[in-house]
């Protein structure tokens, strides 16, 4: 995730922290800037967030082959991490990411791995997959939310509906409400958002941290994240979990 080359971009002034609904909030932290260089930077996870990204690798080939998927579509895919299970399993990979910058290291990264016929890019919003599904491959794909993705969208409810209607699988990873889970994402996000404030209580049993240039990011009780994959009409097909958080593979009801 360092091996990018991407380098953070200088911070501008310390701003209000916007509320998540905002319509600035994914175009400061993300869309543009150095935010995303710096929080999917390995050199600024906790020893403790490497466990959890193995977990929900895992989970996606487990997924991949349960579900007998043919493609692996990765939201928030910085560097790819997914394109491993693409690679693993033989199947398409395409990678789904905001930042311009970020997808366009991912190519190159592609290129350099020989993988063109395999593996695609597209710089794309998470929750608009109504703009961009028709350029993803397979008939039954993974689409994978990795490392707590769910938890920095203003409208989870409106992102996971719209992915639902793509028709695939759906493998969502995110961090739980615990303390200690709190106390090291405190740890992490301190090491690259400026301004970050405390954190508060959250729309789905967890914590919610803000920052500069409209940090947003919540965790999840399981209660909570069970009841919203109801409401988008989402069943619970295998889930996992560690004590960071959890990952699990749903699909429409
Ligand atoms: C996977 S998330 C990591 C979140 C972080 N670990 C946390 O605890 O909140 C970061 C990646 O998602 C991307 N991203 C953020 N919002 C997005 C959106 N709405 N659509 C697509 N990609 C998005 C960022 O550009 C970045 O590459």
């Amino acid at each position: 995730m360092t091996g990018t080359g991407l380098l953070a971009a200088p911070e501008p002034a310390l701003r209000p922290a916007l509320h998540p609904l905002s319509a600035e909030y994914l175009d400061d932290f993300y869309r543009d800037g150095g935010g995303a260089c710096a929080i999917m930077s390995v050199a600024h996870f906790p020893d403790e967030v490497l466990a959890f990204l193995q977990l929900e690798c895992l989970a996606a080939f487990q997924a991949v082959v349960a579900e007998r998927c043919d493609a692996v579509v990765e939201l928030g895919c910085f560097d790819g991490r997914a394109l491993e299970v693409a690679r693993a399993a033989g199947i398409p990979y395409c990678g789904v990411d905001i930042n311009g910058t970020a997808v366009a290291a991912l190519r190159e990264r592609i290129r350099d791995e020989g993988l063109d016929a395999q593996a695609t890019t597209l710089v794309g919003d998470a929750q608009e997959s109504v703009r961009w599904s028709a350029q993803v491959p397979g008939r039954r794909p993974l689409i994978v939310l990795p490392f707590n993705l769910l938890g920095n969208l203003p409208d989870p409810r409106r992102a996971l509906t719209g992915l639902r209607a793509l028709g695939g699988t759906i493998l969502i990873s995110v961090f739980n409400e615990q303390p200690r889970t709190t106390a090291v994402r405190r740890a992490y996000y301190a090491r690259c958002v400026t301004g970050l404030a405390e954190p508060a209580q959250g729309r789905y049993g967890g914590a919610v941290f803000r920052g500069a240039r409209g940090f947003c990011s919540e965790s999840f009780s399981a209660p909570a994240l069970h009841r919203l994959l109801r409401e988008c009409g989402l069943v619970i097909r295998s889930q996992t979990a560690n004590r960071l958080g959890r990952s699990l593979t749903v699909r429409g009801a």
